[in-house]
């Protein structure tokens, strides 16, 4: 909507990760070094955790799109799937038959397959996301697909990807087989502010932006403050801004604009003063597994038992019912200044 007002050539702050708009701060140069140097080892497991956001799918995404051999990869997103679902899955990833054949059945059309494509001199990726859903047994079962070989060479590697909660699973005692196995790791965190302007200004020259004064420093030091330099929020953020500003027909971004959105946005997301709702209790919110983890409500309060949880609930509630009543708001307000902008165009054709 906004990109002609800015001069863009496409959306700069996409949500979906496009090697094509990559962005290598030191810390990603340096992952993506040891990530290649352990794809050139052909075997094993390579695990990059981090938390949600921090670019894990986009670096992943960047390697692979940059590997001039012969690779056959797979991805799956993990939900929890137990080891035999793991191996169904897999094998429909090479697309072989995977109804109503046994776990043993599978396992050896996947071996047969790995086999004839080493023999056609190609090799298998296999890439696991949010693997921190996956259970014990099917990390294991991991395992063992990645002893299948041929010769004394290993068919298969896998990449491994998950938030932060993938690093105690893989540091459990019973795991050690598995870390084994392991040739490369990393892990990601978010950019630091000047890594940040630099990954803002990035997206938005690829996006075919000329201007370097868009936004004013001031500006940056606020959107850094309410994103913690993590990719995604910086994203989200980003392109509110950038619609606020085709919206008033701002030229540069001052701070007070910005502060707006910021506003608008933490109302929308129920974000306390504080910042961004740590987005690992937002989504795992099953308090029976995990009875040592404080809830903290949008306005900071800790919720220790079940009188708590209904009284964040009822929080929640109220929240929901401010969001939608936000978001209409927001699209009138967007009805308005579209038809607004329609009549101008419609007035200046007029007097052409
Ligand atoms: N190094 C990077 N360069 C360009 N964009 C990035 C980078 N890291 C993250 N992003 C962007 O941030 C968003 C979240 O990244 P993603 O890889 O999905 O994170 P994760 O998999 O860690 O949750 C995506 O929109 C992606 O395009
Ligand atoms: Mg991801």
């Amino acid at each position: 909507m906004y990109e002609s007002y800015y001069g863009l050539n496409s959306k700069p702050f996409q949500l979906t990760p496009d090697p094509k708009f990559f962005f290598a701060s030191k810390l990603h140069k340096r992952a993506m070094s040891y990530l290649q140097y352990g794809l050139s080892q052909a075997e094993g497991f390579i695990v990059i955790t981090g938390d949600i956001g921090t670019g894990k799918t986009t670096i992943a995404n960047s390697l692979l799109s940059n590997i001039e051999e012969d690779i056959y990869a797979a991805q799956i997103v993990t939900p929890k799937l137990s080891p035999d679902e793991l191996v169904k899955m897999v094998a429909s990833k090479f697309n072989l038959p995977a109804e109503d054949k046994s776990k043993s059945d599978l396992l050896e059309s996947i071996q047969k397959f790995l086999q004839q494509l080493n023999r056609n001199g190609k090799r298998a990726l296999l890439l696991v996301d949010e693997a921190q859903n996956l259970p014990l047994e099917t990390i294991e079962e991991l395992r063992m697909l990645s002893n299948f070989q041929l010769n004394g060479k290993p068919l298969l590697q896998s990449f491994l990807l998950g938030q932060a909660e993938l690093q105690p699973i893989l540091r459990a005692p019973n795991m050690e087989q598995f870390r084994q196995r392991i040739v490369a790791s990393c892990h990601l965190t978010p950019l630091n502010r000047e890594e940040m302007q630099e990954y803002i200004e990035h997206r938005l020259h690829f996006a075919g932006c000329e201007r370097e004064d868009l936004i004013t420093q001031e500006s940056f030091d606020a959107i850094y403050q309410f994103t913690n330099g993590v990719p995604r929020k910086v994203n989200t953020l980003m392109d509110r801004i950038l619609l606020f500003g085709f919206l008033e027909e701002l030229e540069t971004f001052e701070l007070e604009p910005v502060k707006q959105v910021i506003e608008e946005v933490k109302a929308e997301m129920f974000i306390s003063k504080a910042g961004f709702v740590d987005e690992r209790q937002q989504t795992h919110a099953a308090p029976a597994e995990r009875p040592e983890t404080a809830f903290i409500t949008p306005n900071g309060n800790t919720i220790q038992d079940a009188k708590y949880y209904k009284e964040m609930l009822g929080e929640l509630v109220d929240a929901l019912d401010d969001a939608i009543k936000h978001k209409i708001k927001l699209t009138q307000y967007i009805d308005k200044m579209l038809k607004q902008k329609y009549q101008a165009y419609v007035r200046l054709k007029k007097d052409d």
